[in-house]
């Protein structure tokens, strides 16, 4: 496999995969309509690995548009991140969620069909899981009920992929579910770089650290959970970009459909996150209870040992590389890109 086919490359998770992908000697062309993000952050990527990224200011959902590059850069698989992702925009606007993010994967799927590439790996999210029958979360926890439309589109998603796998076994098909990613690359270059008021819990600390917002609001502290905040599985976003490297060489090995969590199988709470941030950088973080978000739950960590045993993948980096990397990160991009 050479050449693969980034949608949504120039976003958070994807720029970071670029880096990955390079640095194993893979080559890439990157689609985007730049809905929620910036070319900067491409430039960026290019500056780290030495050479330009190929890029086309494409929307998925433009059939002859990704049909064109297709035409002119034939790619042996794709990594799709392409999406939506804010939680509480897709309560507010179903209709553009399952629009771009399950009609745009779907014109994708047929383009690559054209092109005889019929090797992908998906953005999933631990958000399937719903709120989890069993912790640590395995693969093989049923799905739950998402209480979002965004949860929703991922779902679907994955139940749209294992349908065309099942109808047609030359599809190689790999859903990754990841949990939270946080962090940025070691450079500070690039990172998270969120429109408007951060809806995730790192880039709002790091917004507050670096004096943009007053106040972080920590929501509820009296879950079942040793301190009352929620827990989750903080990821690096780096180590979550080399899992698609490896998930890259069983795509090569005919993997049929396969599941990965991508966790580090280790939950923080809310507190314990702060409490890393400010210890790890020596800046402050002001914060004060507030109540419970809406459709939030208690406790959401992986067993990501599925992973380690078929893709050879396990996180490095800790929570305090974490803290770390996305302070450096936020401290040299105080306005993002
Ligand atoms: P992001 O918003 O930074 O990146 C997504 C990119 O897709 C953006 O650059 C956006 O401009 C682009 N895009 C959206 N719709 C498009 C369309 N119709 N055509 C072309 N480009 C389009 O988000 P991210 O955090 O990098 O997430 C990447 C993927 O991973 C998404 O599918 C997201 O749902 C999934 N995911 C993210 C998280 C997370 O916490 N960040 C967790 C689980 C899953
Ligand atoms: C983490 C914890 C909050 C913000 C979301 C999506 C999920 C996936 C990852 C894409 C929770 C608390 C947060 C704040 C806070 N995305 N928090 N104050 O909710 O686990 O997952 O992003 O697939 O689908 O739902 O991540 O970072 O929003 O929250 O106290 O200002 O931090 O309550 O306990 P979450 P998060």
């Amino acid at each position: 496999m050479k050449r693969i086919l980034v949608t949504g490359g120039a976003g958070y998770i994807g720029s970071h995969t670029l880096v990955e992908l390079a640095e194993a000697g893979y080559d890439f062309v990157v689609v985007d309509n730049l809905c929620n993000s910036n070319k900067e952050s491409l430039h960026r990527v290019a500056k780290i690995i030495g050479r330009e990224v190929p890029f086309f200011k494409v929307d998925i959902r433009d059939k002859d548009g990704l049909s064109k590059v297709l035409d002119e850069y034939s790619c042996d698989a794709c990594i799709h991140f392409a999406g939506l992702k804010a939680v509480g925009e897709s309560v507010a606007k179903p209709y553009e969620y399952y629009e771009n993010n399950i009609g745009g994967t779907l014109v994708l799927i047929d383009v690559l069909k054209q092109h005889n590439c019929k090797n992908i790996i998906f953005s999933s999210s631990a958000t399937v899981y719903g709120n989890p029958a069993v912790i640590p979360i395995t693969e093989e926890c049923p799905k739950g009920k998402c209480t979002n439309p965004y949860g929703q589109t991922k779902s679907m998603l994955e139940e749209i992929f294992m349908d065309i796998q099942k109808a047609d076994p030359q599809w190689n098909i790999v859903l990754l579910r990841y949990f939270n990613p946080i962090g940025a690359h070691k450079s500070g270059t690039i990172g998270e770089n969120p429109n408007g008021i951060p809806n995730n819990l790192m880039p709002y600390i790091t917004q507050v650290a670096v004096g943009k917002r007053k106040e972080l609001g920590v929501f509820g502290n009296d879950y079942d959970t040793p301190d009352g905040t929620g827990v989750r599985d903080y990821i690096h976003v780096v180590d979550l970009a080399k899992g698609h490297v490896c998930a890259l060489h069983v795509l090569q090995n005919g993997c049929g459909l396969s599941i990965y969590n991508l966790g580090t199988g280790r939950g923080y709470s809310v507190l314990d996150v702060i409490n890393a941030f400010v210890k790890v950088n020596g800046v402050d973080v002001p914060y004060s209870i507030k109540p419970r978000r809406e459709g939030d739950i208690a406790t959401c960590y992986s067993d990501p040992t599925k992973a380690e045993r078929e893709l050879g993948w396990k996180a490095q980096f800790g929570i305090e590389d974490m803290c770390r990397d996305a302070w450096l990160f936020q401290k040299n991009n105080p306005e993002g890109y």
